[in-house]
């Protein structure tokens, strides 16, 4: 008998199993959730942790991070865990300055060619403090009854690259825009000196015990489908060339905000899931993707705030449109914002539970 029939009956899978299973196309009981900054300031336990440790010593100290990461996972009921640290963490053996403050994040500037020439790659042997929050987390989780799956992460080369040469969060992005038109050369040098260090970085996680990875292409959709396809598309594509030779099952997720001009384009990656905001019904990305990947997604962030019948009106929206085919991840189309609240996070949780049940059942 055919198992992985997306009609098949499908008994009740451990939560490893579920996650592995939907990323894979394969028929589930119901599909998992989890949701994008799932630990963050919208709880109040975060901010009360954040009273004892300024956000990056969260990121650098391995029990902190467990205790953020856990949080998420006993308040609100998931079925996966991630890591909790920030994309902008391997920014700063590289040789970039990295802070935080009321503003958002501060990056020192790589945009000349020395200092693009000056950072260093060679920066996972700085980054064990990763390595061991993943174990960590890895390790707590396996005590429980059904363990979560643990999601590692990192930021795409291009959105780290972004990050670099900006500064920090920026409004236009006019100085990458000038880097694209002008010194494509020096884009392109950076870019190599990011997939250097991602693909290295997202390995020892694999090995630190992350069941999947994700890769954050956020600013991605500030790109022509031909500009991403120069900038963005190649480095990806190398970094997960490399990951799935070495960790042929375990899955890649990418994601990419305000890209629903660069579906075509994001078709070609060798990922398994893909996931992606808001702005197109899933049913519709799935038909512009060639029907290739899993989808992660895409109700949006901003229901968070609304009433609770709001939440369940666009959580089963979006399930009712993916529909009874394998290979969907319920989540948010971007990162649940501080304004949110565990109420509502809750709510998410248990309508898209019950209505992805109701569905395969
Ligand atoms: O999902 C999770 O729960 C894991 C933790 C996680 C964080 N950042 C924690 C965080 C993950 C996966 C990220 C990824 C990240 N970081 C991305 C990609 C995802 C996305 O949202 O597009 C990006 C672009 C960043 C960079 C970043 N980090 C920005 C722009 C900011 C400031 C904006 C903000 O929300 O404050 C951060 C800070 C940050 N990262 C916080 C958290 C919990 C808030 C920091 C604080 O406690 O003060």
């Amino acid at each position: 008998m055919n198992t992985t029939h997306p009609d098949a009956p499908t008994p009740p899978m451990s939560a490893r199993e579920r996650f592995l299973a939907a990323c894979r196309r394969e028929a589930v009981d119901r599909p998992p959730i989890w949701i994008m900054r799932q630990a963050g300031r919208y709880m109040s336990t975060y901010r009360a942790l954040r009273e004892r440790a300024h956000f990056l010593e969260i990121c650098h100290r391995p029990e902190l991070s467990l205790e953020a990461t856990m949080m998420a996972v006993d308040q609100l009921g998931v079925d996966a865990a991630i890591l909790f640290s920030d994309i902008l963490v391997p920014l700063a053996p590289m040789g970039l300055s990295v802070d935080f403050d009321e503003g958002g994040p501060r990056v020192g500037v790589a945009r000349d060619e020395a200092t693009i020439s000056n950072l260093r790659t060679d920066v996972v042997g700085e980054l064990g403090f990763v390595a061991e929050a993943v174990a960590l987390i890895r390790k707590t989780l396996d005590a429980r009854a059904d363990p979560l799956p643990l999601l590692g992460f990192s930021g795409s080369p291009f959105t780290l690259a972004t990050y670099a040469i900006e500064g920090g969060t920026t409004r236009n992005k006019h100085a990458l825009r000038r880097m694209v038109w002008d010194r494509p050369d020096l884009l392109h040098a950076l870019l190599d000196k990011m997939a250097d260090v991602v693909a290295p970085y997202c390995a020892m996680q694999i090995e630190a015990g992350a069941h999947a990875i994700q890769l954050f292409d956020t600013w991605g959709g500030l790109l022509t489908e031909d500009e991403w396809r120069r900038f963005s598309l190649p480095y990806t594509q190398r970094v997960m060339r490399t990951l799935r030779q070495h960790y042929p099952n375990v899955p890649l997720i990418h994601y990419a905000l305000d890209s629903s001009h660069l579906l075509g384009a994001l078709a070609d990656l060798h990922c398994d899931a893909l996931s992606v905001d808001h702005k197109e019904p899933l049913s519709l990305v799935r038909e512009k993707t060639g029907r290739a990947f899993a989808l992660q997604g895409n109700v949006e962030p901003g229901v968070m705030t609304a009433s609770t019948s709001a939440i369940a009106r666009a959580v089963t929206a979006c399930i009712e449109d993916y529909g009874r085919v394998p290979g969907h991840i319920i989540n948010l189309g971007h990162g649940i914002t501080p304004d949110a609240t565990v109420d509502a996070a809750r709510t998410f949780v248990t309508v898209a539970r019950e209505q992805g049940a109701a569905l395969w059942a």
